[in-house]
Order: C-alpha cells, then sequence, then structure tokens
C-alpha cells in the first residue's frame, strides 16, 4: 500500500501561490494530500491512475530505464531551446542551468541502474513526447511559447509521477531517490511557465497553459502499452 508523507515539504508548496482557475475533476476527492497541493502547483489538469502504477509493478526495471533516458532528453530539450532562442538572455541562462542539472540527474539514474545491476540500454519511446511536440504551433513567436509550455507540462508531469512513485514504492532507497528529485522538476516546471512570458502576455500563456494541459492530461490518459516513465 502506499504510503503518505508530507512532512517533506517542497519550498514551493510552502512558498508557491495557486493559479487563479485551479482545475478540479471528478478525481480530486481520492488524491493523497501531497498530490492535491501539487498538481494545481504544476498547472496539471489530471492525477496518474492505477493503469499506470500497475505498469510499475511489472516492470520496474524498465522504467527505470526509461528514466535514465528522460533525463537525457530534458536535457536535451534544454540545449535546443538556449540554441533557438539564445539572444534571450534570462533564457539562455536558465537554460544552461538545467541542462547542467538534467545531465546530473542521468548521471544519479544511471548510478542507481548500475548499484541494482540493471544494464543500461535503448528504448523505444512511449507515444507521449511525439503527440504533445505536435501540438506545438509552427510561427514565432507562438511557437517558442509553445515549446516551452509543453517543455513546463513534460517536467510537470515527471514531477508528479515521482511524488507518485515517492509514495507508492516500497522499497526504500528508490522512494528517496525519487522524493529527492521531485523538487528540481517542479522548479523547472515553473521555469518554463516564466520564460513563456518573453514570448507573449500573461493572458496569452495562461489561456494556452490551459488549453495544453487539458491536451496532456488526454493524452496520458490515453496512455501507452510500453511501460515508461509517461506511459
Ligand atoms: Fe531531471
Ligand atoms: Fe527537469
Amino acid at each position: 500500500m502506499p504510503s503518505q508523507r508530507i512532512g517533506m515539504m517542497p519550498w514551493f508548496l510552502v512558498a508557491g501561490k495557486p493559479p487563479l482557475s485551479m482545475p478540479l475533476d471528478t478525481d480530486s476527492a481520492n488524491l493523497s494530500p501531497i498530490l492535491w497541493c501539487v498538481r494545481p502547483m504544476l498547472s496539471l489538469q489530471s492525477t496518474s491512475s492505477d493503469r499506470w502504477l500497475a505498469q510499475v509493478d511489472a516492470h520496474l526495471e524498465e522504467i527505470l530505464i526509461d528514466h535514465a533516458h528522460c533525463e537525457k532528453k530534458a536535457a536535451g530539450v534544454a540545449m535546443n531551446l538556449l540554441f533557438s532562442y539564445v539572444d534571450h538572455v534570462d533564457l539562455a541562462r536558465s537554460m544552461t542551468e538545467i541542462v547542467t542539472e538534467e545531465l546530473a540527474h542521468f548521471h544519479l539514474v544511471l548510478d542507481l541502474l548500475q548499484r541494482r545491476g540493471i544494464p543500461f540500454r535503448k528504448l523505444c519511446p512511449s507515444s507521449y513526447g511525439q503527440r504533445l511536440h505536435e501540438l506545438v504551433r509552427k510561427q514565432e513567436p507562438e511557437r517558442a511559447v509553445d515549446r516551452l509550455l509543453v517543455a513546463g507540462l513534460i517536467e510537470a508531469r515527471s514531477c508528479e509521477r515521482f511524488a507518485q512513485l515517492r509514495d507508492y514504492v516500497s522499497d526504500r532507497e528508490l522512494s528517496e531517490f525519487y522524493g529527492g528529485l521531485f523538487e528540481s522538476e517542479a522548479r523547472h516546471h515553473s521555469t518554463y511557465v516564466r520564460l513563456a512570458h518573453d514570448f507573449a502576455g500573461e493572458d496569452a500563456v495562461r489561456d494556452r497553459l490551459h488549453w495544453l494541459a487539458d491536451q496532456e492530461a488526454a493524452i496520458i490518459a490515453r496512455g501507452d502499452s510500453l511501460p515508461r516513465m509517461h506511459s
């Protein structure tokens, strides 16, 4: 049974401010206290279902390998944004920090795999990232807004799933591992959403984030038969 530990509240839950419109849905009553707080902070419109936790139970090693790939891809996304919008100095500095942090996470997951004797290998990705990237508009500056918000939503979903894993797995090392990564991914989400405001006004960013979060919830609800961090 999952255990609920809410004593380790990260800074953004204490100091953060919820968005003006906090989407509520029918499963809100079933959320653990920490996820009830986290989900609106992360702009997400859904919480991972038991279907994904069943994949965790059946394919934990594969999901851990996929997690390493996710950290590597997160560094790549930030590097691509740095190259595309290098004249935005705030963005360039923030992306540099995220690249560094994601590569450090990549090494942490590789170390975890090595300690457990799990060989790192290539994996086919789930359809999640591709489906989200299909939503990105083609023209600038809308393209920049969407790329940043999609990156932010992927960070948010990672964060939500890390929180789920932290509370769900009985393996103490894994639980602490995911508890330790949770805060930085939430911070990355906030950074991407903040940077989107360099390219559009507040109302436009808020409306687009809400729409993209709606699409993301639909994509994650469809799921993927491949057991992945975002399946
Ligand atoms: Fe990360
Ligand atoms: Fe991240």
